[in-house]
Order: structure tokens, then sequence, then C-alpha cells
């Protein structure tokens, strides 16, 4: 059942997780904003429980990383200084016939041709070629009539202090396209303020806007998006000149492994490496995910090395000298950066493509168990630290005698978990609902319950049942979440 036909599968879990209130189209009632989403109950518990994962493992793990929280809007001159005011854009193709958009590379990917940080003559060379050879299509309506490509900034303009209608070149203000912007901005105050010895990083998550050509892979690739990004700040010239190999190669196994304590197996992720790199980077690798439902393996984290561009063209730019003064060679320098750069939402959909199960459970020839609920049962497998909801706490009977036990249990675990208390339906159904949103565990409460002062807890991927005391259940959790 795990094996359905991949355009199957990403439209099932699409609709799985508009149906259990993970993820809705915005403005969905004025017929949508394309490329934009809004998060749910489940899906806000989610992204919030990926955020704390990250901030772990990158900050309150690691003796080296400080956090920040940078504002969206910066001073212009940032973005010039970066290159996207001139450079940070993407090859657009139109077709003339059913006014479809598509980008240019994603066209030539089609053909095996990697367009990859090509200049817009190279990539209209190549499209002149296939044109040439009656090869080069609308992906849409197949009509031939495309334009050639032109360039499409993906930087999203607004105004601040002015009104929208006077807005020009001098008092345009843009949303973040990364969150880095705001790391190398404060990299200064950080160091003045926190004192940190290099190797040191600089870590946050916050909102980036993207005027995306195309936004059709739902989460994937959005105009609005969340990353989580690290700047790691070194001197080159330390481990006897092999610091950037070496910071390079601990930052790759680190966040690899990352994926693997939740749960990803190796042999769903891929390191690529960019053959052509963009302008600030010295190497540049990727973690790809093999996203099937999206086509296969895709850009899940970069993992960059960047010199010392950034902090020279800020300060250059700014005027402010951004170098260190090492005390004890005496040395002053502007430090090189390794970052590590994810998407929140990117990682919530490959963690929930891994996760997504289907089962056949029960007598499979019939359709519909005596309980009402189907015997194909779905399950999210998503790691136990991640699911939105720990534990659901479900009396078998509405009675008040069986209620004031579960809402007193609800009372106790909802001060240390995300707890759900649900009365409603048959226990067949309501186990079918946990087990669609991932809850690890169930705890269902019966007559006996009265007398033996005891629950049942059900466990979401064995379905394995265990009576346990109710005064001992807080232990019991402690354990299974520890
Ligand atoms: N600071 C470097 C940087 O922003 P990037 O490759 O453009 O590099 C980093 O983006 C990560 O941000 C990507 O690997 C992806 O996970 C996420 N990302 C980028 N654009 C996105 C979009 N439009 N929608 C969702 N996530 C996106």
């Amino acid at each position: 059942m795990n094996n359905i036909d991949p355009k199957e599968r990403f439209e099932t879990i699409v609709s799985l997780l508009k149906r259990r209130g993970f993820v809705y189209q915005s403005s969905e009632i004025y017929g949508g904003l394309s490329g934009i989403y809004d998060y749910g109950h489940y899906g806000t518990l989610l992204l919030n429980n990926i955020k704390s994962a990250w901030t772990k493992s990158m900050a309150q793990e690691r003796e080296d990383v400080v956090l920040l929280d940078s504002a969206i809007f910066m001073h212009p001159t940032t973005w010039k200084a970066s290159g996207h005011v001139d450079g940070f854009d993407d090859p657009q193709i139109d077709c003339r016939k059913c006014k479809a958009r598509f980008r240019a590379d994603h066209v030539l990917e089609e053909f095996g041709i990697n367009a990859d940080k090509q200049s817009i003559e190279w990539i209209n060379t190549e499209l002149d070629k296939l044109r040439a050879d009656k090869k080069l299509v609308c992906p849409n309506c197949k009509s031939a009539d495309l334009t050639p490509a032109k360039r499409f900034s993906l930087m999203v303009k607004s105004n601040l202090g002015s009104p929208v209608d006077t807005l020009s070149e001098e008092n345009v203000v843009y949303l973040r396209p990364e969150t880095c912007g705001g790391i190398y901005l404060q990299y200064k105050n950080t160091v003045d303020s926190l004192h940190p010895k290099l190797p040191f990083g600089i870590a946050q998550v916050g909102k980036a806007f993207r005027n995306e050509i195309v936004a059709k892979q739902f989460v994937f690739r959005t105009r609005e998006f969340e990353q989580m990004e690290m700047q790691y700040f070194f001197n080159p010239k330390t481990d006897g000149g092999n610091a950037t190999k070496n910071i390079y190669e601990e930052w790759h196994q680190y966040r690899w492994a990352f994926y693997l304590n939740y749960g990803i197996p190796e042999s769903r992720l891929n390191w690529f490496k960019h053959e052509k790199l963009a302008h600030y980077a010295t190497d540049a690798y990727d973690i790809e995910y093999n996203y099937a439902m999206l086509g296969g393996f895709k850009e899940l984290e970069g993992v960059h090395a960047r010199g010392n561009w950034d902090l020279s063209q800020h300060s250059k730019f700014s005027g402010c000298d951004l170098s260190y003064f090492d005390e004890e060679s005496k040395e002053r320098f502007i430090p090189h950066i390794v970052e590590t750069s994810v998407g929140v939402a990117r990682t919530m959909l490959a963690f929930i493509d891994n996760a997504y199960t289907e089962e056949i459970v029960g007598d499979p020839t019939s359709l519909v168990s005596s309980d009402g609920a189907r015997d194909t049962r779905v399950v999210l497998k998503i790691d136990k630290r991640l699911a939105p909801v720990k534990i659901a706490i479900l009396p078998l009977s509405k009675k008040d005698e069986l209620t004031n036990v579960s809402k007193e249990i609800f009372k106790k675990l909802s001060k240390k978990y995300f707890v759900e208390h649900d009365i409603t339906q048959s226990i067949g159904k309501r186990y079918r609902r946990q087990d669609e949103i991932g809850t690890p565990y169930c705890v269902t409460i019966d007559f006996d319950s009265l007398e033996d002062k005891s629950v049942t807890v059900r466990d979401r991927d064995t379905m394995k049942q265990e009576r346990i005391a109710i005064d001992k259940l807080a232990e019991y959790f402690d354990l299974q979440f520890a």
C-alpha cells in the first residue's frame, strides 16, 4: 500500500493535511493566493516541534552557537551589498498561447540540461537549439509558441514610512529573501555584547519572502516561508590552514546526522554538489531528500562555504569595520563563514512523506470493520518528539464516571505534554483519527479503570496495548518521551 503512484500519494497527503487541519490554502474563501499557505492547529504544532528540534540541535546542544531573532525589514542597502537587488532572479519563460509561466531552467531540466546558475544568454542558446529541433513546446498546452527567457527578480518590495503610491527606488524596502542577512548585520553587536571567541555560530529561525515564478509544489516552494539558518564564523588560517575544509566537513556530518536522528533513513537522503557556484560561495553542497511524490531527489538543505564575502561586502557598503581581532595571534581579519540553511516547511514535508504509511489491518477482505473504521489504517509514523499531539485520552463512554477520570488525567498530563481529550465517536474512529495525525500514544479509560485504577495505553506503531496504573502514567510517559 505504500507503493502507490507518486502523484496519487502526493494528492492523498495534501488532502490529509487539509482534512486533518495541518495546512490550508491562504485566503481560500477569496479564491486563494498562489504560493502562500496557512497552518492549522496540528500544522502549527508540528512546525513548532521541528523548529524546537533544530534549535536544540543547533544552539542548546552546542557551546559555540548563539541565537538571534532579527527583523524582516532591513536597511535597503543590505540587499545591494549582498547582490540580491541586482542579481537575485530566475529565468522566466511564457507560453504566448495558454499564458502559462515557467522557469526556463526547469524546462531545460526536462531535457537533461543542467542550467543551474547559468547566464540568461546561455539559457537562451540552449532553448534555441531545442526550438530548432522542434522539441521545445509548452509543458502545459504543447504549443511551440514560447517566449525567449528573461530575468525575473525574486525580491518582494514594500514601503515603510511613505505612502505605497510613492514607491520609488529611493524609498523602497524589501521583505528579506533569506534570514542570514540579519545575522551578518548583527555580527558586530553579537561579538561586542556576548564576546564569543572564533569559531562560533549565530543561528536564527524566521520568515523569508521570494517572488517565485512558479509555486506549484504545495509547501515545497512558496512565496512566503520560514528558514532555519546558521552562519559559522572562523579564521581560515587555523587548523594548519585546514579550517575551511574541517569546519565544512563537520557541519556536513552534523546536519546529515540531524535527519537520521529524527527517523529519515539514509537511503532517502543524498548529497548534491553544485558545480556552478553562486557569486558568494567557495563550495556548495545540498542535502537532498527523495521527495518521490514531487518527482525524486530535491534540495532540502544547503551547506555552503561562503568565504569572507558577506562580511567584506557589508563592511564596504556600511563603512563599518566588521573585522575580528584575534588576541592570541594579534591578527586582524574578516572571518570566513560556513552556512547551513533549510526551510521549515520543506523539512516538514520530508518528515511527513517519510512517516506516511498505509496498512491493512483486521480482515483485509472487508472494507469496513465492525466499529465503522476503514480496514486500511493511515498512520503518520513520525518521530515521537516531533508528533503534534503526544497523547490522546479516550474514555470509552461519555458517562461522568469515566469522563471525570479522563479529565483528571488530561489535567495532569497536559502540564507537560500536548494532550488531546476526545469523547466523540466510536473508539475505532478515534484511534484512526489519532493515527492520521501521528499521536504516538492513546490512553483509554474503561469501566474496569474505576475498579483497578488502571488504563490501557495503545502504541501508535505496533498497536500493542498495555495496562498502566493511573498514578504511574506520568512516569510511564516521561520514560517514553525521554
Ligand atoms: N542563505 C542561503 C539560502 O537562502 P537557498 O538555497 O536559497 O539558500 C535555503 O535556500 C533553503 O531554504 C532551501 O534549501 C530550502 O529548504 C528553503 N527554501 C528556499 N526557497 C524556498 C521557497 N521558495 N519555499 C520554501 N522553502 C524554500
